[in-house]
């Protein structure tokens, strides 16, 4: 039998092309080998926005067609979301018992989304993140988990709460592993900073349309060491050069290849202005994102097929979700006529 992966996103807003590079053009590759399973965790997002519900109808659509646009398959992979599927919670209750509260005081992620959100006190539902996370995961029983490094932590909660629920009760869980990508897998930001994230407003999106990418890309960070084109400069670091490696390959074009050999050549003896090189790589940029569009733009005429896209594939989570159930409370004896 394949084995089964579960791996998600939280619907905050447009993806971009760091989630390209870190998840999604793993997950396309993955929907091929595994059975997948692809939450929308809108749940989560209660955790530091409870008072944001009403934008949510819209960032699921939007997350929808960003999965779809970049070749997101519901004939392979399970997109569903998380909150119509109320047996996720019946799970976390379960779950909140097997695991101390100081353990998920250590989990460092709450540090960081305490200060970053400005939140003093945490809530009961911010400090049960990763329980509800395990609850995701476990509830299809999924065996390898796709996620960045910060979301380690939460599954290794998930292993100790399925670990501790096999040892009470039976042997209903199979301990998950993260599957996390090397460090290839995080792009910086168009300003020069480590990571794309929207909250530094560094990022392309993969809904971008051409004049927002052009001036995106023409207002990107290079060697700030260089001054002027005919100065030798940095290529390695350099964000325009890690877009260009990031991409030309996903156009498979050998004089695409070679071009970004000759500029790195050039730049490095300083004979290429950066402006040649961020045309250049606006070019790459709208050829990669071209088919992204056409898929988007076509699925965006079909708002219906949408829809029956969630509505089926919530359907099928939903069936895993209360065979998992069933088959729990059996072993706790809490499956009463
Ligand atoms: N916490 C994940 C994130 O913020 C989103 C998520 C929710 C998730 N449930 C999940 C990821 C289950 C993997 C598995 O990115």
């Amino acid at each position: 039998m394949k084995k089964r992966i579960l791996t998600g996103d939280r619907p905050t807003g447009r993806l971009h092309l760091g989630h390209y590079v870190g998840s999604l053009k793993n997950r396309v590759k993955l929907q091929d080998e595994y059975e997948c399973f692809f939450i929308i965790a809108d749940l989560h997002t209660l955790t530091t926005q409870p008072e944001k519900t009403a934008e949510l109808k819209e960032n699921i659509r939007q997350l929808v067609l960003d999965y779809l646009s970049v070749g997101i398959d519901p004939e392979k992979a399970t997109i569903y979301v998380q909150s119509q599927i109320p047996e996720v919670a019946e799970l976390a209750v379960i779950f909140s018992n097997l695991i101390s509260v100081p353990r998920l005081q250590r989990v460092p992620t709450l540090k960081d989304v305490m200060r970053d959100a400005h939140i003093e006190i945490p809530s009961m539902g911010l400090l049960g993140y990763p329980v509800l996370q395990a609850a995701d995961i476990l509830m299809v029983k999924a065996n390898l988990v796709p996620v960045g490094r910060d979301q380690a932590s939460h599954i290794e909660v998930t292993r100790e709460i399925a670990r501790e629920f096999n040892r009470i009760y039976d042997e209903v869980f199979p301990i998950p592993e993260a599957l996390i990508p090397k460090d290839i897998g995080t792009l910086p930001g168009t300003d020069g900073k480590a990571k794309m994230s929207k909250s530094a407003g560094n990022v392309i999106n993969l809904s971008d349309d051409s004049a927002t990418v052009k001036k995106k890309v023409m207002g990107m960070y290079t060697d700030p060491k260089r001054i002027h084109g005919d100065e030798p400069g940095d290529v390695e670091g350099n964000p325009v050069f890690i877009y260009l490696d990031a991409f030309v390959p996903e156009l498979r074009d050998q004089s695409l290849e070679l071009r970004v050999k000759e500029y790195k050549q050039r730049y490095q003896k300083g004979t290429v202005g950066d402006v040649q090189v961020k045309e250049f790589l606006f070019e790459v940029l709208e050829e990669f994102l071209q088919p992204i569009r056409q898929r988007r733009t076509s699925f965006e005429k079909q708002p219906e097929l949408v829809d029956q896209i969630l509505r089926e594939g919530t359907t099928k989570a939903r069936a895993e979700a209360q065979k998992t159930l069933t088959e729990v409370k059996k072993v706790m004896k809490i499956d009463y006529p």
